[in-house]
């Protein structure tokens, strides 16, 4: 299987429609709006919603329904982050990313002769991380969801659409045929997700997930126990054993999601509350915006050349910063402070010529020791009006490692590919690291994904996050620049064309109609090389804005991505 093409079929759309400039209108409510992957799921949301759920429970409710209606990557075999907002003033952030499993070592995808052994950290039952989702999900909705409504009823729309199942689209039957023989390795999926006659799904198909259905009926009478102990775990871990796998019954009764201190920082009159580590979305994210800060954007064109200079030469001192700095803070110290401070992001920014670009071989990562204890954090200040909740889960690439669960119906995750198999070696998103990322065992692998929240004048402005790996992050810093600077509305900015780079490969990645000939003509003569992005089409984007007359949807073009609102 080319993992190329996995990874591409997660983050983007079949359909070569003309996205561009045609971009409908983003949806328009007053009293609510879900934004997800799949219409089902902004449904499901939506519903908890009208019964008198919060954003919480509503966030939980979706997240459960794309478990089922988005099984290649909004699963429980899963895990992912949430950052929130809520009318009372409190923000916190929630890591339920995946673990290393106890048995896990550091040069566990090395082969004999010390190289990467291809694969084996993406597509082999080693792939697999202590699975987070249900854990974090479970445990938000316990402190801070309405509690209006019992577990049950958050499930409810997740149930139901396992058992009764749901008509698939002619997108998602174009997915599910182009998996075949992935799911044909693993006898579970091909039972579920290879149509009982053999032949290809087409739109109008029904699928049914009677074993998931069984797995979430379990999770919403037994809570975390019903997942994390008892028969779904039995079903995990001999799962594992039979098949070379490492997690134990032992490493998912152990497996505790963590409330961590959401990263802070500010853009002009905004301030960004996002995930910190085991993320490096929300880090890079405010350190890449600090040294946007001392350019002039709104005199640039939007995707002019002088632009993607600036956002491309922002980008790759980022990225070098997160392959030596960054990993799971309870196992490395990340410079925090330093890497979100606008006096470090001054000094990298100080390094960035104008009009030439710099070689990454030139840009290192930067020194934060020198800078320790020279920084305060930054203070948000959060006002009492409106919840707001950003949650980004995954499985990694599409369809995890392709091994469904036998019995419990669900896909299990290739995150362990996230952590650097060996240093300067890169994953499937390119991305190099180094010690701060090198596998331990019970260690989160470093992640990209931004949940954000953008606050003006502590009201919530945007809530915003996307999947594609490597290039969420800056995914996300171009929709709020979109919105921030070009005053695009949330539709426009999140179906508006991207570029991405990330230090290593030193190239600006450019999506269709991105980039104008000239602008690249331009952008060459500073040094730059572009290339297409290897999977077309960057990240699928959903955000909402808040604004004084309502809450306007926006769904990202590429894909299925819905807005709902009430
Ligand atoms: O945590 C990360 O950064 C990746 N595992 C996210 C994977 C992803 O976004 C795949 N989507 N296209």
């Amino acid at each position: 299987m080319n993992k190329k093409i996995i990874v591409f079929l997660q983050c983007i759309s079949f359909s070569l429609v003309s996205l561009w400039g045609a971009s409908p209108d983003p949806v328009h409510s007053q009293n609510g709006m879900v934004v997800s992957a799949t219409d089902l799921a902004s449904e499901a949301g939506i519903y908890i919603l009208k019964k008198g759920g919060n954003a919480v429970d509503a966030a939980v409710a979706t997240a459960f329904a794309l478990a089922v209606t988005y099984p290649q990557a909004g699963n429980i075999g899963g895990g992912g982050f949430m950052v929130a907002h809520l009318r009372d003033g409190t923000d916190f952030s929630l890591d339920f990313r995946e673990m290393a499993p106890s048995a896990a070592f550091r040069d566990m995808y090395l082969d004999t002769a010390g190289n990467v052994a291809q694969g084996r950290s993406l597509y082999t039952r080693l792939a697999v991380g202590v699975p987070g989702s249900v854990d974090g999900l479970l445990k938000v909705l316990k402190d801070y969801g309405s509690q209006n409504l019992s577990r049950k009823e958050i499930l409810a729309p997740a149930m139901h659409l396992a058992k009764k199942g749901f008509i698939i689209s002619d997108h998602f039957a174009h997915i599910l045929n182009y998996f075949h023989d992935y799911f044909m390795r693993s006898p579970a999926a091909a039972e579920i997700f290879v149509r009982s006659d053999g032949k290809p799904w087409q739109a109008g198909d029904k699928l049914v997930q009677k074993d998931l259905y069984k797995t979430l009926k379990h999770i919403a009478k037994y809570g975390r126990d019903g997942f994390y102990s008892g028969s779904v775990a039995d079903m995990v871990a001999d799962e594992m054993s039979s098949n070379g796998g490492l997690i134990t019954k032992d490493d998912l009764a152990k497996y505790e999601s963590k409330y961590r201190d959401p990263v802070r920082g500010t853009f002009d009159s905004l301030e960004v509350v996002s995930m910190g580590p085991p993320s490096s979305g929300g880090t890079l994210l405010i350190q890449m915006l600090n040294m946007l800060e001392e350019v002039p954007l709104d005199s640039l064109g939007w995707n002019s050349s002088e632009y993607i200079h600036y956002l491309t030469e922002v980008e790759r001192r980022a990225y070098a910063d997160r392959a030596e700095h960054m990993g799971d803070p309870d196992f490395w110290d990340v410079p925090l402070y330093v890497l979100t401070s606008k006096r470090y992001a001054m000094d990298r920014f100080a390094t960035i010529s104008p009009d030439t670009a710099t070689p990454s071989s030139q840009v290192f990562a930067g020194k934060p020791s020198q800078y320790e204890g020279r920084e305060t954090t930054h203070l948000s200040v959060v006002d009492k009006e409106g919840n707001a909740v950003s949650v980004t889960t995954t499985l990694n690439t599409s369809f995890g490692c392709g091994y469904v669960v036998p019995g419990a119906g669900f896909f299990l995750n290739n995150e362990m590919d996230d952590f650097a198999a060996k240093p300067g070696v890169p994953n499937v998103y390119g991305l190099v690291g180094n010690e701060a990322n090198a596998v331990q065992p019970g260690k989160r692998p470093l992640s990209s994904m931004t949940p954000t929240i953008v606050l003006k004048n502590s009201y919530p402005w945007l809530v915003v996050g996307t999947p594609g790996g490597s290039t969420i992050i800056t995914s996300v810093m171009q929709v709020i620049l979109n919105c921030a600077v070009y005053h695009m509305n949330v539709e426009q900015a999140v179906c508006a064309p991207r570029i991405h780079s990330q230090w290593l490969p030193d190239v600006i990645m450019t999506e269709p109609f991105s980039v104008s000939k000239d602008v690249e003509t331009k952008l060459e003569s500073m040094g730059h090389k572009l290339v297409p992005y290897t999977w077309e089409y960057i990240g699928q984007v959903n955000a909402i804005r808040i604004k004084k007359d309502g809450l306007y949807g926006g769904a990202d073009i590429r894909g299925e991505n819905a807005a709902d609102g009430y």
